[in-house]
């Protein structure tokens, strides 16, 4: 797909690795401008290096997304530097799995810190700005697990669990100030936290999506199509079963989804049809 983004500015949390790193790059690769942010400097900068090799510009500002002044540093210098910011991508985040009993306050804290205040924390520093310039894209990484309950997740599946409500109330909210708020929830993901604790042998076996992959996903709600579509909460199992399906147009595969997904996913997947046919182009 051509330059989708350009000329947009997008602010993208957790860009120093894994799957916000992935999303910086291809983000530019679209044409967009990007602000990297998150703690690890060495890492920020691999990524800045291969953000400008697309021919935009990008900007490393660090900060934690805990921290609500660090948080309104980052978005007041990313204004200084581009005028505008037209996307946030809330993505930065982490788990650690443990069994309650073995889970301390202060490491659930941690979580719920990041996964929860942080989105809180960018979201609200943003939305005057998007206000001012009269729209906006915001974008939230949840995770599927919340769909796929077990034993040691309870803390981190929490957490992610609070970003539905969020989104949907807040994209209704927002509406009218043309602010789209969605959140992706993705399965696995090949990243360095997910091999956190994974021998060769497991990752063969669970086969996680590359997070290159999930780009488009993402794009999609600052594009032209998606700029309207909003409070989605994205299952990309369902979205991957049906562009399985192998037709060009959710128009093709509606009555072949009907038959092949269960009730609830078909339900979704037609909430996701816009989402679904600008997949299905966006490789072409
Ligand atoms: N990988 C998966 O299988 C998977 C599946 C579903 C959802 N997710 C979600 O996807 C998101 C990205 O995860 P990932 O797999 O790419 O993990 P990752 O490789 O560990 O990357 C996490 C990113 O978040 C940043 N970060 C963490 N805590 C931060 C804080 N307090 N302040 C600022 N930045 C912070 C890290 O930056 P620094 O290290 O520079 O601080 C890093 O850039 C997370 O929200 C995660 O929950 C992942």
């Amino acid at each position: 797909m051509n330059k989708i983004l350009e000329g947009k500015t997008a602010l993208i949390t957790g860009s120093s690795q894994g799957i916000g790193k992935a999303l910086a790059i291809g983000f530019a690769k679209l044409g967009a401008n990007v602000i990297i942010t998150g703690r690890n400097q060495e890492n920020m900068e691999k990524t800045l290096q291969q953000v400008e090799q697309q021919g935009v510009k990008g900007i490393i500002i660090p900060g934690n997304v805990q921290n609500y002044d660090e948080v309104q540093n980052i978005i007041a210098k990313g204004k200084d530097k581009f005028a505008h910011i037209d996307i946030l991508i809330n993505n930065a985040g982490f788990s650690r799995l443990k069994p309650i009993h073995k889970m301390r306050v202060e490491q659930f804290e941690n979580i719920l810190k990041t996964n929860v205040l942080g989105v809180y924390n960018f979201s609200h520093a943003i939305v005057p700005h998007m206000m001012e310039i009269g729209s906006g894209t915001i974008v939230n990484t949840g995770s599927a697990i919340i769909d796929s309950p077990g034993p040691r997740w309870s803390a981190y599946s929490m957490s992610k669990s609070a970003l539905l409500g969020f989104t949907e109330s807040l994209g209704i909210e927002l509406k009218g100030n043309q602010i789209n708020v969605n959140t992706i929830m993705p399965g696995p993901v090949d990243t360095p936290l997910f091999r956190m604790g994974m021998t060769e042998d497991m990752i063969k076996t669970i086969g996680p999506m590359a997070p290159e992959d999930l780009v488009p996903y993402y794009a999609f709600f600052a594009s032209d199509q998606g700029k309207k579509v909003t409070g989605l909460n994205v299952d990309i199992n369902i979205c991957k079963s049906v562009i399985e399906m192998g037709k060009n147009s959710w128009s093709e595969l509606k009555e072949i989804a009907k038959e092949k997904l269960k009730p609830e996913s078909f339900k979704k997947a037609k909430k996701y049809r816009k989402l679904i046919n600008f997949l299905l182009q966006f490789n072409k």
